[in-house]
């Protein structure tokens, strides 16, 4: 098999979902079987953690990250043997960290990925070590093509990135519900409400992507003077919604840190 998955949750099930439009050469493995529906779902092979060490060229190690030692614990031998390529999704461990749980010197690549990836609208940063070289993250980068954007980032900067856009659409649901609530407040049904929020949201972002037109520009052309949205606006700064955002990331970012140690 060219790919193994171990683990296949909400992470790693979305990065199977995109990667399967571009091979179904997958096989995926968990604890508890929960993963099989969707093996299914997508054509490709549901495994144990043994075999993809075996069979697989490139292993996603998607497990939480103070469960990836001891899952690598039994399959060390098998690894150091095989050198398989080593793609590692777990928050705030460096790729040194999962050297030295896998106990060999392996191709690794590290990547922080978001959940928009499962519909190919997600942002992974990516780096790796010495033994990965470009042919093979060329041909690594091609098949991922169906994820979103793929950047690649300095190991230093990937707990920062994933503080940003790894745990990000959990702040953008927040942002959305909130939203929607509000409006709820002033009237309009829940399901309208909802979509609106969601595709204001998803325009405003556009806009910024195309444009690349600096935000307080875009947001000055939204508000009238002395009209009613620079009213909204005064009520987000007077609750300090943006140091709220900026905490947020922040307080994300110092927590990377620690599952680290
Ligand atoms: N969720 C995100 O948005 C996100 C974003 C960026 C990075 N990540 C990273 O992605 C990784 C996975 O996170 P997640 O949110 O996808 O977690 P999750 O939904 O809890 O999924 C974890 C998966 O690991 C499996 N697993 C646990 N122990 C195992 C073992 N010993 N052998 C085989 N499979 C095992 C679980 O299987 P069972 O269900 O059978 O127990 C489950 O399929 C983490 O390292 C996290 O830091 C997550």
């Amino acid at each position: 098999m060219k790919y193994g998955f171990i683990g296949c949750g909400n992470m790693g099930g979305a990065i199977v979902r995109a990667l399967s439009k571009a091979t179904s050469d997958i096989a995926v493995s968990d604890r508890t079987g929960k993963a099989k529906a969707m093996a299914e779902e997508l054509g490709v092979t549901y495994t144990d953690n043994l075999t993809i060490a075996q069979t697989c060229d490139r292993i996603f190690i998607a497990v939480k990250p103070h469960m990836v030692k001891d899952m690598l614990a039994p399959l060390r031998q098998t690894l150091a043997q095989r050198k398989p390529v080593l793609i590692s999704m777990a928050a705030g461990l460096e790729l040194s960290q999962i050297e030295a749980f896998a106990g060999a010197a392996l191709p690794m690549i590290r990547i922080m990925p978001n959940t928009p990836t499962a519909i190919g609208q997600g942002v992974i940063q990516y780096c790796r070590n010495t033994l990965v070289g470009d042919e093979l993250l060329t041909d690594w980068l091609q098949d991922m093509r169906f994820c979103g954007l793929l950047d690649r980032l300095d190991e230093g900067l990937i707990d920062a990135a994933s503080a940003l856009s790894g745990s990000g659409p959990a702040y953008m649901y927040v942002l959305l519900e909130a939203l929607a609530d509000g409006a709820v407040a002033c009237g309009l049904p829940r399901a309208k409400a909802m979509e609106y929020a969601a595709m204001t949201m998803a325009g405003a972002a556009q806009m910024y992507l195309q444009t690349k037109t600096h935000p307080g520009a875009l947001k000055d052309a939204v508000c009238s003077p002395g009209g009613s949205t620079i009213a909204g606006i005064r009520a987000l700064e007077q609750h300090g919604f943006r140091g709220a955002a900026m905490d947020c990331v922040i307080a994300t970012y110092q927590k990377n840190k620690e599952l680290g140690k």
